[in-house]
């Protein structure tokens, strides 16, 4: 029996996982541990609401756990030598120069958490890797602490991806539809991943837990995130032939999901998706298909990132030429994050088309219930960056946009609306009453990246709406 574990990155998939386990675990201690103070410091808040990652159901659990059997300290080294069992969920992002740049995944991190394993380990372990990697990698991990281990001890690696989404992530990890976990199919392989195994049984069901080798856990989990994006590229890429040819996505939707076969997850048609995951994923999948010579298959999976790509510009183009640029109009952004339920914002849709439209000289206001000024900020600006725009620019660029803390302040003076992110709260807006303060003319052009928007009622208070994949929208 395990009765102690460190995790190695306390982020959005490490924070979650692990007080999950706690919860059901009791017997076990379990340490997250994190270069980033701050971060580890934010867990450690007295007020709950300062903790980094906003997942419903999740600071709930921390308070139960925390202090208890779950405990986060940036005391790497001393966590991975005291614990039987490592779990690395550290980052995994996009390389961004060197070979692989804008394609394959920085193993970075990870290498430097197998090189920190094997130095500070003097008795054996089990590595789990958490974080979503290239088929493969337990290879180089294996090969890296061979190489640096000071001890003679047994390093025994498994591949255990997570699948959650954020947003959901609590209610994911209590009742997962599985837990994926795979081995070397040797004596001591087979150890390592039944322990793992215990530890899941504590709340999922036998049936759930499927065992495989290590190969085909690492690519089963680029694979699923594949194909979830891949539907969503397809039911985008159908929104836009909707609102030339007069159907309506939704009704598309609807017929398309009450085939068995198909079924309905997934078919909302939207501005596209963001998240730190499935594009990552999608071209690391795309880097791994060229490496073996697949380039079909490598071309078939590109498209999926790129009907996201034209999405996202299919949505900016249409708020543009609706827009008069030439008079300082304003836009107001609604939603930063990449969904709702969650602060994280990367790879969100929102950067791209707001930097699309300060681009085009458009001010922008934007309001998210949940992210920070300073990271829409920064989400800005590596953007701006990326596109290779200078800082004398982009410090102008900035100028054009402006944060705003509610809701009300964002859209009560302003030429056009854009939903963004599918917030609850922008459910609630009050059309009604936020109509009889504007003249006919007045009224904001209403531009809904989200399908949010009861399109009938409002455009019968004399809005004039754009709806993604709506072959009736009077604007287009
Ligand atoms: N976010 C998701 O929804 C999700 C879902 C499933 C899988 N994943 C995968 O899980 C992994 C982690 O994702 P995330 O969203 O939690 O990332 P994250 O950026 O939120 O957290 C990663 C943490 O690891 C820390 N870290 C990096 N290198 C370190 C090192 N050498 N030593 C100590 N700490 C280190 C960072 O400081 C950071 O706090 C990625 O591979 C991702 O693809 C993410």
């Amino acid at each position: 029996m395990i009765k102690k574990i460190c995790c190695i990155g306390a982020g959005y998939v490490g924070g979650p996982t692990m007080a999950v386990i706690a919860y059901h675990c009791p017997e076990i201690d379990i340490h997250i541990v994190d270069s980033n103070n701050e971060r580890i410091d934010l867990w450690n808040s007295d007020n709950l609401d300062n903790i980094p990652v906003k997942e419903p159901g999740l600071s709930k659990i921390i308070s139960k756990v925390r202090g208890k059997n779950l405990f986060f300290s940036n005391e790497v080294d001393k966590y991975i030598d005291l614990c039987e069992m490592i779990f690395i969920a550290v980052n995994t992002p996009t390389k961004t120069s060197g070979e692989g740049k804008g394609m394959a995944a920085d193993l970075k991190n990870i290498i430097n958490c197998a090189k920190q394993v094997s130095l500070a380990s003097k008795s054996d372990k089990i590595i789990v890797e958490k974080s979503t990697l290239p088929v493969r990698t337990a290879e180089k991990i294996k090969e890296i602490l061979e190489n640096n281990k000071r001890e003679k001890i047994n390093f025994e690696i498994i591949s255990n991806p997570e699948f959650l989404a954020e947003g959901t992530a609590i209610q994911d990890l209590f009742k997962s539809d599985r837990v994926l976990i795979g081995a070397d199919q040797t004596e001591s392989g087979k150890i390592a991943q039944n322990k793992l195994i215990d530890i899941y049984k504590k709340w999922i069901p036998e049936e759930k837990i499927i065992k495989t080798n290590v190969w085909s856990s690492e690519l089963s989990k680029l694979a699923s995130n594949a194909m979830l994006a891949q539907r969503i590229s397809s039911i985008n890429s159908l929104s836009a032939l909707a609102e030339k040819s007069g159907a309506k996505i939704d009704e598309l939707s609807m017929a398309i999901g009450k085939d068995h076969r198909i079924g309905n997850k997934f078919l909302n048609a939207s501005i596209g998706f963001g998240g730190s995951c499935f594009q990552k994923d999608i071209l690391n999948l795309v880097y791994i298909s060229r490496q073996y010579g697949l380039d079909e298959v490598a071309d078939y999976w590109h498209n999926v990132v790129k009907i996201n790509e034209f999405q996202k510009d299919r949505f900016s183009q249409i708020i543009i030429r609706n827009i008069e640029t030439s008079s300082n109009q304003t836009v107001s952004v609604l939603g930063w994050a990449f969904k709702k339920d969650t602060n994280d914002s990367r790879e969100s849709s929102s950067i791209a088309v707001t930097s699309n439209l300060i681009l085009k000289g458009l001010t922008v206001n934007v309001y998210d219930p949940l992210i920070k000024i300073n990271q829409i900020y920064h989400d800005i600006t590596a953007y701006l960056e990326f596109k290779n725009i200078n800082q004398k620019n982009i410090t102008r660029l900035l100028k054009k946009l402006s944060v705003k803390d509610n809701l009300n302040d964002c859209i009560i003076e302003t030429d056009a609306i854009a939903f963004l992110t599918e917030w609850d709260k922008f459910l609630n807006i009050k059309w009604d009453k936020f109509s009889k303060n504007q003249h006919i003319k007045n009224k904001p052009k209403i531009f809904d990246g989200r399908g949010i928007i009861d399109y009938e009622y409002v455009s019968s208070l004399g809005y004039q709406i754009y709806q993604i994949g709506n072959g009736d929208n009077s604007i287009n």
